[in-house]
């Protein structure tokens, strides 16, 4: 006899990715950082007083949100941290997506949107990449033609490398009829020349 929901049951789970461990790989999948971390956060890891960890840290993360928030220009509201972005795709599918609803995608994408969808027992719309992979002109039709509640989106896309323009990701918020989650996971290799200002987009 088991006790898992019959969609967890007949699931497959989540696959990681290769993950080479010869030192002679640049490493850049997964959104891990090739380099060491910087002083400043070395610094600030070797402060940390074995003492503190007894204790929870804040709940409500104010002072980290507070400093995330003025670093971005953003409020302190805009702010969520989780123990890294997988956690916050988890959170966003269990909050806007019931079970049966639609979340849409781009695929080829992030293997693990599949799977968080599934185990909220989602519908998944894959929403096939151009032949230049970029995304293709129907993608707001396609997803509004399903219901979608969610769509993922990741900013430059993984794993083409392709990036879609905030321009063009503002036209598509503005006219899915739904929620639209951007994944900048692999932001930092944008060129800044492309950044745009986050706070006024929101
Ligand atoms: C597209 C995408 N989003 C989110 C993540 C999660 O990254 P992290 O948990 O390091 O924030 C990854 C990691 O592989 C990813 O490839």
């Amino acid at each position: 006899m088991t006790f898992e929901r019959a969609n967890i049951q007949s699931m497959s789970g989540y696959t990681p990715g290769e993950q080479p461990t010869e030192n002679d790989v640049i490493k850049l999948n997964t959104n891990e950082n090739p380099y060491p971390a910087s002083r400043a956060v070395t610094e600030a890891l070797a402060s940390i007083q074995v003492e503190d960890l007894r204790r929870y840290p804040s709940p409500t993360a104010a002072r980290f949100r507070q400093s995330a928030a003025a670093y971005h220009g953003l409020k302190d509201f805009n702010i969520i941290p989780t123990n890294g972005g997988d956690e916050l795709l988890r959170l966003a599918i269990t909050t806007f997506a019931s079970e049966g609803d639609t979340v849409g995608i781009a695929v080829p994408g992030y293997s693990l949107y599949p799977v968080l969808t599934e185990i909220q027992g989602c519908k998944l719309l894959p929403v096939p990449l151009s032949d230049n992979w970029t995304l293709p002109g129907n993608f707001v039709s396609r997803v509004n033609d399903a219901g979608a509640r969610l769509a993922l989106l990741v900013n430059p896309h993984a794993p083409t490398g392709m990036l879609t323009s905030a321009s063009e990701l503002m036209e598509i918020a503005e006219s899915f009829n739904g929620v639209l989650l951007v994944d900048e996971a692999y932001v930092d290799f944008v060129d800044p020349q492309y950044e745009y200002n986050l706070a006024s987009a929101i």
